[in-house]
């Protein structure tokens, strides 16, 4: 069932890096956070990894650059994991909005009785001050060791991403001051910001970002370690987020062409969970697979340009898509 580690497989992978670099020109990088909005939007790399642990890597692999919005998703099962979901789904819900990631509109108009989701801003920061711990460095704490224990290896903050985000963040502010009003939040509003803000500052490479993916695939098992990190139950319920709400408002559109569970962040990365699928039409990736994307130019929903055009091509040719 294993893809072999076949060199046919990375320069695919190349040919379609050179092939969808140029979509870059349909996205910026994102300038409301000055540190990103300076990096080279041209880059875009690509590494899948597969269920024996093999790494195949096209493209502008060495770039480090921050989880963002993709951290959304790993405090959701790390919350999941420590409380359990149903605590978690009490207190923020799973519809889709059809609003911008940072929209405070729901608020207003629908006055919710929780969040609508973990991964817009409201959810999200909702789900950071929840997190186990006394204070918000505890917090932080208890996210970082779960991240390390999932990669194998120690992770950092941006500091330069994180000083930028935080000096910007007037809406994030103003999500965080309704949160609290309305009793979502368990810290105060400025130390709730501070472990969001943190969570997006993570440094990542897209080997990272395949691995975690992998792991989703595997429902929450690590089929090269033989590691069982959280439950079908919690890699189920994080994944039809990602169908439902993972890229934004491009969400739909790219269920339909890309069709791979997927979560974007507006430093241009993306990480997809591909899982095995015995009745596949190509034998590559059958047995799943854990997939990350750099490309730092996003469109308008907040998602990479070019990573968002490699996916489609990729998912089609080898026959990805889950639906
Ligand atoms: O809150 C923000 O604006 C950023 N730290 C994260 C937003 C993000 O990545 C949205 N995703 N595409």
């Amino acid at each position: 069932m294993a893809v072999q580690n076949n060199p046919r497989i990375t320069e695919q992978l190349e040919a379609w890096v050179k092939e969808n670099k140029g979509h870059a020109v349909l996205g910026t990088t994102a300038q409301y956070i000055p540190a990103l909005g300076k990096v080279d939007p041209g880059k875009l790399g690509i590494c899948m990894i597969d269920e024996d642990g093999h790494y195949y890597c096209a493209g502008d692999t060495d770039t480090e650059f921050t989880l963002q919005s993709i951290s959304k998703a790993l405090t959701f099962v790390a919350l999941s994991c420590h409380y359990g979901l149903d605590f978690v789904l009490e207190r923020v819900d799973v519809e889709p909005t059809g609003e911008a990631f940072n929209s405070i509109v729901p608020f207003e108009i629908h006055r919710p009785n929780k969040p609508f989701n973990p991964f817009i801003n409201a959810g999200a920061i909702t789900i950071s001050s929840l997190l186990p711990g006394q204070n918000a460095q505890k917090k932080f704490e208890f996210l970082k060791g779960f991240l390390e224990e999932l990669l194998g290896h120690p992770i950092e903050i941006d500091k330069e991403v994180y000083d930028s985000e935080w000096a910007t963040s007037h809406r994030n502010r103003a999500l965080a001051y309704y949160l609290k009003e309305a009793k979502f939040l368990e810290l105060e509003v400025e130390e709730a910001l501070d472990i969001y803000i943190s969570q997006c500052s993570i440094k990542v490479s897209v080997k990272d970002l395949a691995l975690l993916g992998l792991i989703l695939a595997y429902d929450g098992y690590n089929p090269i370690t033989k590691v069982k990190h959280f439950s079908e139950e919690i890699a189920q319920v994080t994944k039809v987020l990602m169908v439902t709400c993972g890229m934004y408002n491009s969400s739909g559109n790219f269920a339909a062409h890309v069709g791979i569970p997927a979560k974007s962040g507006v430093s241009g990365g993306i990480m997809a969970a591909v899982p095995p699928k015995l009745h596949s039409q190509t034998y590559e990736f059958r047995a799943g697979a854990g997939i990350g994307v750099y490309g730092p130019a996003i469109d308008v929903q907040g998602n990479s340009a070019a990573g968002t055009m490699m996916l489609r091509q990729i998912s089609k040719e080898w026959d990805l898509s889950i639906f």
